[in-house]
């Protein structure tokens, strides 16, 4: 059904000069589906999450959000309707943990007081606690960087939930925690995700469908 599909993917094509990266590759994304991306390394998993986010501009072939074509002129509220989690650690260095975390709902203008209740309420829900609010990007540690990330992802409610190996740089430990508490978001929130990642294991706990590249 049409009005299913929360990320289209047409007939894409993209290329980094003479090195062809996606070759007239679709695939279609469901409302409250889970779709982990497999492949090996430099396989263009990165690069696909980058054009569905609109970070890039394919060669040929488009992307549709809500059967909406993504195009210049809305690719700036196309965005702010996903969350992305960044391969690497991508917080803002020179912003507050709270900083970072509201940054999106900053953008749509919400007020102080949202944004802290807004971030109040998810801090549970990735446990962490509020006295980590105030500290920078360098005072806190890996596991806690990612939890900051996965809460600036979804603190405005996107539709979307783009992830590029959220958990690689964490202990196995962390990273247990972290995708049960994905899992949970997802149950929860019923968002579109989208998660690269290396781990068969990982994709087979969380995904509801599986895209190899
Ligand atoms: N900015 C760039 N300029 C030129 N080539 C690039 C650029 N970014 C990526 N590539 C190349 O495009 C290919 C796909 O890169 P991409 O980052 O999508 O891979 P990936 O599947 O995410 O890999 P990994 O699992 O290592 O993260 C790789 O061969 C890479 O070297
Ligand atoms: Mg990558």
């Amino acid at each position: 059904m049409e009005n299913s599909k929360t990320i289209s993917v047409e007939n894409i094509s993209f290329s980094y000069g003479s090195q062809k990266i996606l070759d007239g590759f679709s695939a279609d994304f469901e409302k409250g589906s889970f779709t982990c991306i497999l492949g090996e390394s430099g396989s263009g998993k990165s690069t696909l999450l980058r054009i569905i986010n609109g970070l890039l501009l394919p060669q040929d072939g488009s992307v549709k959000i809500e059967n909406d074509l993504l195009t210049p002129e809305n690719l700036i509220q196309k965005r702010l309707e996903m969350g992305y989690v960044l391969q690497g650690n991508s917080l803002f260095p020179h912003l507050t943990v709270f900083q970072n975390m509201a940054y999106c709902l900053k953008i749509l203008k919400k007020s102080d007081v949202f944004c802290k209740e807004k971030i109040a309420e998810l801090l549970p829900l990735v446990g962490l606690k509020e006295d980590l609010l105030p500290k920078f990007p360098d005072e806190i540690s890996g596991g806690q960087k990612q939890r900051v990330g996965i809460i600036r992802a979804i603190a405005h409610d996107p539709k979307i939930v783009l992830m590029d190996e959220p958990f690689s740089a964490l202990d196995s430990e962390t990273r247990d925690k972290l995708q049960l508490l994905v899992k949970d978001i997802h149950q929860k929130l019923q968002t579109t995700f989208v998660m690269v990642t290396h781990s068969r294991p990982e994709a087979e706990i969380l995904a509801t469908h599986l895209l190899e590249l």
